[in-house]
């Protein structure tokens, strides 16, 4: 069974996973996903197809804020299976590989402290997410688009391992970045994304933190796995 086949989504509950940059979250919501047959949604690729939009479109955040929030409400977003990997589509254009730059990653954040940007988003967000059995991925999932998530979970690692694994990351994109810049990049993006005015990133009261530095991705994974794995039964009233 696909983890997009909507069969899948019955009687599941929602996971929330939200962090910092560079703390694993987008490989490891994935793979607790695909373990679980849930839909996974990673809704930073979603704020950083508005910026590539308003690149594209010569839309400046200082000069354009307003054109940008418009520009969010009028986009459809759609994950779908493209090979092994899910991509996002923006009315029908797949944009997995200009949303994956460090330019648009960066433009990303100013874009994501936007309020009508995050209304039109966290609208879309919640849509997707209706009928449950999602591993949704962000910021604020667990404070603000899903706060009755069943499972909410907070990921993060030390800067240095964050730094450490965004560069590896690029580099398997062929990206060549200097650990120095990555950490200059990182602070800057956490900082902002920490301090904005609406919904900066924190850790919701009922999340269980989870620092990675030191554990393997699967170990990540069999954890979260089996936090979902109580809450479904515990749904179901075997708990
Ligand atoms: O997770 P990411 O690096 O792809 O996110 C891109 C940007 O979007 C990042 O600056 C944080 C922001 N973001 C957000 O504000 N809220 C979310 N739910 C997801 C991402």
């Amino acid at each position: 069974m696909s983890a997009l086949d909507p069969e899948s989504r019955d009687c599941r509950v929602s996971l929330a996973v939200d962090g910092p940059s560079g703390a694993g979250k987008s490989s490891v919501a994935r793979a607790v996903a695909k373990r679980l047959g849930y839909i996974y949604i990673d809704t930073g690729a979603m704020y950083r197809a508005v910026a590539y939009r308003a690149l594209r479109a010569g839309l400046e955040v200082a000069a354009h804020e307003a054109a940008i929030g418009a520009l969010a409400g009028e986009l459809q977003f759609e994950f779908r299976p493209v090979g092994e990997e899910q991509h996002l589509f923006v009315d029908g254009e797949d944009v997995e590989g200009p949303i994956r730059t460090p330019e648009v990653g960066n433009l990303s954040s100013p874009v994501s402290a936007i309020p009508e940007v995050r209304r039109h988003l966290v609208a879309a967000q919640r849509e997707m997410a209706a009928g449950g059995g999602v591993v949704m991925e962000g910021r604020d999932i667990g404070t603000v688009v899903l706060p009755g998530a069943e499972v909410k979970v907070f990921l993060t690692a030390s800067e240095q391992e964050r730094a450490r694994r965004r560069q590896t990351q690029l580099t398997k994109r062929g990206v060549a970045r200097s650990l120095e810049q990555i950490l200059a990049e990182q602070r800057e993006r956490d900082e902002r994304d920490s301090t904005r005015a609406v919904a900066p990133l924190c850790q919701a009261a009922d999340a269980r933190l989870l620092v990675t530095d030191g554990m393997c991705k699967e170990a990540v994974v069999d954890l979260i796995a089996g936090w979902v794995r109580e809450a479904e039964a515990g749904d179901r009233g075997e708990a």
